[in-house]
């Protein structure tokens, strides 16, 4: 039995009550999903900033009706101390997702990127700490590795971050370990590496690569490649991310950092270019018998973005047992069917 096994039987046998943030959104309607799977308690916080109703609508379908009914909603904003405080009540865990996304959003508007991402993370800890919830799990990034050049990524070493975002995750951190060690706050902050899979947003100028690729194709319109394709990232399928989630707060006291916080990669330990993702979406269409002939449209390279990223997954591999179920390729077969249903024209 795997761990990941292990913490879900123990999950579906004592139920708990969990509080997820971003709820409406991508990483945060795939918890529900799992969460309510698990017959677990949920309240979901969310101001739909970037989430969508339509992705809580899609979860409602996939779970029986008793378990939705397990399932609150708060629509409200983790920039106002009292949506966190109604939100947080009655909570064992927090996995806290909300927050605005990408490096570019940053550039262009970094007030509202610190309002969401520091001010609301602060006040999603100081709300933790006065409910005494169990361990408070965050979305924190491989951004936050910005100019240092070692590969594969390990958690003690980082770099100069590379944008207003890249700060912000940095700094959840900084007052993760702080509020850990200052007032016993359990924390356990997950740095994400580019992750994917259904209900991730194909829309807008701050899309991510994989959706707005698989968008374009899916339109026969074309693919626009920032740079020479060559840039190399580490795609995590969402179902990687989840259960790191569950593992880390269920984590064994034991895992804790000395001041009872700690950060891990959560990724594959794989190395995709650009080039080679277009490969894959194209071959997994083609598998699902959608064919896609245009060769893709090289641009400039992304102001802010690192050339290469890989991370090395041993941390939480030793420390949670976590053991990735899906390697890019079979992220990308798994979830083709989804995107073939939801962005086909
Ligand atoms: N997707 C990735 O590859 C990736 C990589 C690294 C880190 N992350 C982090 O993971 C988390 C989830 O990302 P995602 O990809 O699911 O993005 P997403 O945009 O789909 O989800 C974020 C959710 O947070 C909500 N939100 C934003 N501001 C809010 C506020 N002020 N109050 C309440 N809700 C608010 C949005 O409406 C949205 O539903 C974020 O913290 C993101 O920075 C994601």
């Amino acid at each position: 039995m795997t761990t990941f096994e292990r913490v879900q039987a123990e999950l579906a046998a004592r139920p708990r009550a969990w509080l997820i943030t971003g709820v409406a959104g991508f990483i945060g309607s795939n918890l529900l999903e799992r969460l309510l799977k698990l017959d677990q308690s949920v309240v979901g916080l969310d101001n739909f900033a970037t989430g969508h109703r339509r992705n809580l609508d899609e979860v409602r379908g996939l779970v029986s009706p008793e378990q939705w009914a397990r399932f609150r909603f708060h629509e409200g904003d983790i920039r106002v101390l009292g949506d966190c405080q109604r939100a947080m009540e009655g909570a064992d865990y927090v996995l806290h997702q909300a927050a605005l996304g990408s490096v570019p959003r940053s550039l262009n508007d970094p007030l509202a990127t610190n309002a969401a991402n520091i001010d609301g993370f602060l006040n999603m800890l100081v709300t933790a700490k006065e409910a005494g919830i169990e361990r408070f799990v965050y979305a924190a990034s491989s951004s936050t590795y910005g100019d240092h050049p070692a590969l594969p990524k390990v958690e003690e070493r980082i770099g100069k971050p590379l944008s207003p975002y890249a700060v912000t995750k940095y700094v959840n951190e900084l007052y993760a370990e702080v509020f850990s060690r200052c007032y016993g706050v359990k924390t356990a902050g997950l740095r994400y590496f580019n992750v994917f899979g259904p209900r991730q947003d194909p829309e807008g100028a701050y899309a991510a690569v994989i959706p707005k690729w698989t968008a374009a194709m899916l339109s026969d319109a074309s693919v626009q490649v920032n740079g020479d394709g060559e840039t190399s990232r580490d795609f995590c399928f969402v179902e990687n991310a989840v259960q790191a989630n569950l593992l880390a707060a269920l984590a064994d006291t034991e895992v804790d950092g000395e001041a009872g916080s700690d950060v891990f990669n959560v990724a594959v330990n794989g190395r995709t270019t650009l080039n080679e993702l277009f490969s894959y979406l194209r071959e997994a269409l083609a598998e699902q018998g959608v064919n896609y002939d245009r060769p893709p449209v090289h641009g400039d390279f992304r102001p802010g973005d690192v050339r290469h990223s890989q991370a090395d997954i041993s941390k939480a591999a030793g420390k949670l047992g976590y053991v990735p179920t899906h390697t890019v390729v079979e992220g990308i077969r798994q979830a083709m069917p989804w995107y073939i249903n939801h962005f086909r024209q």
